[in-house]
């Protein structure tokens, strides 16, 4: 903690008392450093990442520790590395939150451009997904009452459903839904604070997504039961990871609300 710190303030000092005008433009002023503490933030730009290990004390051992590795224009390069064993339940959401142009009304939102290309390693069998988590509340800024996923993968995980096929596989509410040229199935229950829908491809991985997420929105209010009157709190991109050993590396992630 104190050397990230330091090595933050070193340099930095160049910077602030040396730095020729013409080298301004080129300098990255986004700390590019490993960062592992349970609730360690970076921001840079447009975006914090959090490190949001909230299921940490539930897990025998394990860490996820995550590096901003670039940030262009509102491209973000990103690279998460986690470890967990024992427990149950999620063990952490390292994500990239967006903070700029949220809060408004699901009905005045025109698009909100997504672009998302990663890839992962992992060694054994891993338990989690890579997904979007959205959030809306009836105010600008309120507590929230809606939780949207859009999974672009699922490893060994699965969504939160009020209901089950006798197998025991949840049951999507809707089936087959084409939206931003994938193959989705909605799945929809509660997590004891929100309802939660949550959008899984029918089959595969998306590792290079490019699509408009308030198409989900609007597919959400026109088909299901989101209501146009809520706003638009939160947006983030990472892996809620439960179980295993991985490395997700993203080298484009940005997402723009208009
Ligand atoms: C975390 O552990 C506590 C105590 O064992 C348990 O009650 C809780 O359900 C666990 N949470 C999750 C998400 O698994
Ligand atoms: C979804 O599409 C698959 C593949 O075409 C098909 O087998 C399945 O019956 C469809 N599900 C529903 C509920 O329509």
């Amino acid at each position: 903690m104190f050397s990230k710190k330091l090595t933050a303030i070193l340099l930095l000092a160049p910077f602030v008392f040396a730095a020729p005008v013409e080298d301004v433009g080129k300098r990255q002023s986004v700390d590019t450093s490993q960062h592992c503490g349970q609730w360690d933030t970076v921001t840079a730009g447009q975006y914090t990442m959090y490190l949001d290990q909230w299921g940490k004390d539930n897990a025998s051992s394990g860490q996820s520790c995550a590096n901003v590795v670039s940030l262009s224009g509102t491209n973000l390069a990103w690279q998460n590395t986690w470890t967990w064993q024992g427990g149950s339940g999620v063990k952490s959401y390292t994500n990239i939150n967006l903070n700029a142009n949220l809060n408004k009304q699901l009905s005045a939102i025109q698009n909100i451009d997504a672009a998302w290309s990663w890839s992962q390693t992992t060694s054994g069998s891993i338990v989690a997904n890579v997904a979007y988590d959205l959030f809306t509340s009836s105010s600008a800024g309120g507590s929230n009452q809606n939780e949207i996923m859009i999974w672009l993968a699922n490893f060994n995980a699965g969504p939160i459903s009020s209901q089950y096929n006798s197998d025991g596989t949840p049951k999507p509410v809707a089936s087959n839904i084409s939206i931003a040229g994938h193959t989705w199935n909605l799945y929809s229950g509660s997590n004891g604070a929100n309802n939660v829908f949550s959008f899984l491809l029918t089959s595969g991985t998306a590792q290079s997504f490019s699509g408009d997420l308030n198409l989900f929105l609007k597919y959400l209010t026109s088909s299901q039961t989101l209501s146009t009157s809520q706003y638009l709190t939160t947006v983030q991109g990472g892996s809620e990871a439960t179980s295993g050993t991985a490395v997700l590396t993203s080298s484009t992630y940005s997402v723009t609300i208009a």
